[in-house]
């Protein structure tokens, strides 16, 4: 049985951000494992980006956006945890969150605790638990490390600075821009290089006495490859992450040798909250450390559901900080 009309964002075939179209959706009861949630933000992703480019495969057509906080309207027959008017979040929707409503699986979403704004819970979900797999599992930082972050002032990025210095480490951030220079400093940042202008490579040895790093978080892709292999120690870890710039190109395992025996992962969120135990126990360590004031998330623009596309192309060009959300 269809309910009243929603707007939400619809692709229907790859390309630049004038594909993101508002349309009037039906909606639906949610099937038995599924929450209807009433969208109050959105947040924006880089793995939009990359499936509406068509770089990862999203099915055609389909409504963009794996993020939200929202509140529950209406809940499927199986699903008991959750109740209507209560406050939810997701990081891994999956899709369907560029909307005024979306139905969700239970076993995707989170109770959002008492105190956060809607806007920053948006903010923060994918990108929140993506910092604390990465700094907590893919690698445990702790405070005798030295990390490199790329892109410091971009939505992951604030968030990894700030929980990174929480644990003690000496954090290295590199930015595009002086202004960004200026936010990763002001993150807790013990040195940032803005490599638009400075060899990064140079920069992270000099910090560390020719030493290297034991690990760097790389979601630039292309254009900090292979650079970053020479920011780390001998046995270190290379941590690819994202494509901002575009895909790291085909290598030989050999490279990895020449530089000092260096390891080196790709790992994605999905794997990482892959059971709804993994996924509350990581969203309760990230919703701590926001509660203590520890990590501060900062929503730099709210914009409408309508101006998606802008909104897209922003992030894209490089001109967003910290994290980006839509507002229905
Ligand atoms: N694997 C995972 O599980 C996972 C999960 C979440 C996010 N990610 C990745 O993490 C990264 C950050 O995501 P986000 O949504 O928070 O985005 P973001 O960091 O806010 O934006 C991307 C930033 O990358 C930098 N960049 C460098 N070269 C670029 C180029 N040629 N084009 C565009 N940007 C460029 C820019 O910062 P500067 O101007 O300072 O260089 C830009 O602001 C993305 O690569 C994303 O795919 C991965």
């Amino acid at each position: 049985m269809s309910q009243a009309p929603h707007r939400a964002i619809l692709i229907s075939h790859n390309g630049g951000p004038e594909v993101l179209q508002m349309t009037e959706q039906d909606s639906r009861k949610p099937r038995a494992d599924e929450v209807r949630v009433r969208v109050l933000a959105s947040g924006v992703n880089f793995v939009d980006i990359y499936q509406r480019t068509g770089l990862y495969q999203a099915p055609l057509p389909y409504v963009p956006g794996g993020e939200m906080c929202g509140v529950v309207e209406a809940l499927g027959k199986n699903v008991s945890e959750f109740s209507v008017g209560e406050l939810v979040a997701s990081a891994t929707a999956g899709s369907g969150c560029y909307a005024e409503v979306v139905n969700v699986a239970a076993d995707r979403l989170v109770k959002v605790p008492r105190g956060l704004e809607p806007r920053t819970v948006a903010g923060m979900m994918l990108k929140g638990l993506t910092a604390h797999y990465l700094l907590r599992q893919v690698y445990r930082v702790g405070a005798e490390d030295t990390i490199l972050i790329h892109a410091a002032a971009g939505g992951v990025g604030q968030i990894m600075v700030q929980w990174a210095k929480a644990l003690g480490a000496t954090v290295i951030g590199t930015v595009g821009s002086a202004g960004k220079a200026k936010l990763a400093r002001a993150l807790g940042c013990d040195l940032v290089i803005d490599y638009s202008r400075q060899d990064f490579v140079k920069a992270v040895k000099k910090f560390t006495q020719g030493e290297g790093v034991p690990v760097v978080y790389d979601s630039v892709g292309a254009a900090t490859f292979p650079a970053s292999l020479d920011c780390l120690q001998r046995f270190g870890l290379f941590v690819s992450f994202g494509n901002a710039s575009g895909p790291v190109p085909p290598f030989s395992p050999a490279l990895l040798a020449q530089k000092g025996s260096l390891f080196m992962t790709r790992p994605t969120l999905f794997d990482f909250v892959r059971t709804p135990a993994q996924l509350r126990a990581a969203a309760s360590e990230l919703f701590k450390v926001v509660k203590q004031g520890k990590v501060r998330v900062t929503v730099s623009e709210a914009y409408p559901l309508a101006d998606a596309a802008r909104a897209q192309a922003d992030l894209e060009a490089r001109r967003t900080t910290g994290s980006i959300v839509l507002v229905p």
